[in-house]
């Protein structure tokens, strides 16, 4: 009752009175709850006595343009990395998009930054302690919670991940994500050993299954001198725009309760530790997919070769290298309702890589022996128990497009085969746009071939989507 004085309780005892006699049809705890609350918020009907500021309430709390009403609003929960420092300008970036942002601090976070820095950027209060008297009077890790419209978590640790896949609320920002009802999103940020641990991979996995939206990491340097890899968190402008689309008005998610599983971009075969064979592959048309199905309400594993592209907001995503390593992920990412093999996986590899870079010699040119690579589309279609229902195949194609694409789909097994003609004048390979023939089984047992217009691969995605969302429909469950 620290900071509740009994002036206070008088004038929510009287508004409550107003409120109820207005007949707003809220339950009386509720009203109780929204009264007190606007009451330690600092709204009060008429303004309480002055009190004295803990260090995280010290910044005012609505210095700058109060957000207009009816914007949304966000609860950053900001983790004990070294990234801690981005979430500071996340919140600038948020706010840029007239989203109103309360930050609660973990207490490795305040290691890194200060919650007077979160308080004074975000123009409220700051939020760090489970037990403050000051906010639990009315059980503030519930209002934490349920008063905003989506809950951030960046960075998010290994740490954090951990603790919200077990379910444990031991400190504020476990117990308000815990007590979540609305959306979270994720900006995971951490040492590539540490995401790629087994342990933090479970996790990451366990948390999409909850329905927990991931934003990054991103590949790139590490804090740590000399280390590379994947586990920058994403930028503060991505996880805005990320936090955007979820606070957007829900659209129809006809994909919900399905797991998609999704391959793209190219493989990387090893010559040597030092060459490869590689494809023109971009990713872009398998990543655009992943997006489209996560916006679907799909529940999203995307298997990628190495792309030069940011992983898709809400999606698993796994990096791999080469063909076998893919086939690896794949098969540990069934069951899956729905499988689009988009990825232009090498069709052979070097039989006997190098354990050392080749060299010249008076020799001669070393001869490059190579043998067949697993068949991922083949493989997955061909599978008895695990095989998703519906297997759709790509077809990249430079001659002879729907001859080919039709032959493939006899000898792969899978549903559909989405045929693309690759050849250098059409641009596709790394391009923007894609022009693209839908192959089904028709009813009299022959192939039936869709074609669709040029369009941008975003759009290739989504009408693709669409179809898939039509085919669950109309497909007995
Ligand atoms: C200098 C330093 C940097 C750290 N950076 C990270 C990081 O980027 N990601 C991470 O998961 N943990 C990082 N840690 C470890 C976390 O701070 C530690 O796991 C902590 O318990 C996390 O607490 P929280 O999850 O409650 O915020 C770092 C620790 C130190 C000392």
């Amino acid at each position: 009752m620290a900071s509740l004085t009994i002036r206070k309780l008088d004038e929510a005892v009287k508004a409550y009175l107003r409120l109820r006699s207005a007949g707003n049809g809220r339950s009386v705890e509720e009203e109780v709850r929204v009264i007190l609350g606007d009451l330690i918020q600092g709204r009060p009907e008429t303004p309480g006595p002055p009190q004295t500021p803990s260090p995280a309430e010290a910044a005012p709390r609505h210095r700058g343009p109060v957000p207009a009403s009816g914007s949304s609003r966000v609860t950053l929960i900001i983790g004990g990395g070294i990234a801690a420092y981005k979430a500071l300008d996340l919140i600038r970036r948020l706010k840029e998009r007239h989203v109103r942002v309360r930050c609660v601090l973990t207490a490795a976070a305040q290691k890194f930054v200060t919650p007077l820095a979160a308080s004074a950027l975000s123009n409220e209060r700051c939020y760090t302690d489970l037990f403050d008297p000051g906010s639990e009077f009315d059980a503030g890790h519930i209002r934490l919670a349920r008063e905003c419209d989506l809950i951030v978590v960046a960075p998010a640790t290994a740490d954090l991940m951990a603790k919200m896949a077990q379910g444990h609320a031991d400190d504020l920002a476990t117990a308000i994500l815990l007590a979540a009802d609305k959306p979270i999103l994720l900006a995971p940020a951490m040492n590539p050993l540490m995401w790629n641990n087994p342990a933090t991979r479970r996790n990451v996995a366990q948390l999409a299954r909850d329905g927990v939206a991931t934003i990054g990491p991103n590949a790139g340097e590490m804090a740590e001198a000399g280390e590379a890899g994947v586990g920058r968190m994403a930028e503060p402008t991505q996880i805005a725009t990320a936090a955007e689309q979820i606070l957007k008005p829900a659209k129809p998610q006809p994909l919900k309760g399905k797991h998609v599983l999704i391959t793209a971009g190219p493989t990387h075969e090893p010559i040597d530790p030092v060459r490869y064979i590689a494809n023109r592959s971009s990713g872009k048309q398998g990543f655009a997919i992943a997006a489209a199905a996560q916006a679907a309400g799909a529940a999203v594993t995307l298997i990628s070769g190495p792309v030069d592209l940011d992983d898709p907001a809400g999606v698993d995503v796994r990096h791999v290298e080469s063909a076998r390593e893919m086939l690896a992920q794949v098969e540990a990412a069934l069951p899956a309702d729905i499988a689009v093999f988009a990825a232009a996986v090498a069709d052979w590899r070097v039989a006997s890589e190098g354990a050392q870079k080749l060299k010249k010699t008076g020799a001669g040119i070393p001869p490059l022996q190579l043998t067949e690579n697993p068949d991922i589309l083949a493989t997955i279609s061909k599978l008895r128990e695990t095989r998703p229902p519906l297997v759709i195949g790509f077809a990249a194609e430079t001659e002879h497009l729907i001859d080919n694409a039709t032959a493939k789909f006899a000898r792969k097994g899978c549903d559909w085969i989405v045929a693309n003609d690759v050849s250098p004048a059409t641009g596709v390979m790394g391009g923007d746009r894609n022009t693209v023939h839908l192959l089904t089984r028709g009813r009299d047992g022959g192939v039936d071939v869709d074609s669709w217009p040029v369009m941008t691969k975003e759009q290739v995605a989504a009408a693709l989507i669409d179809r898939i969302a039509s085919h669950i429909k109309s497909s007995p469950a």
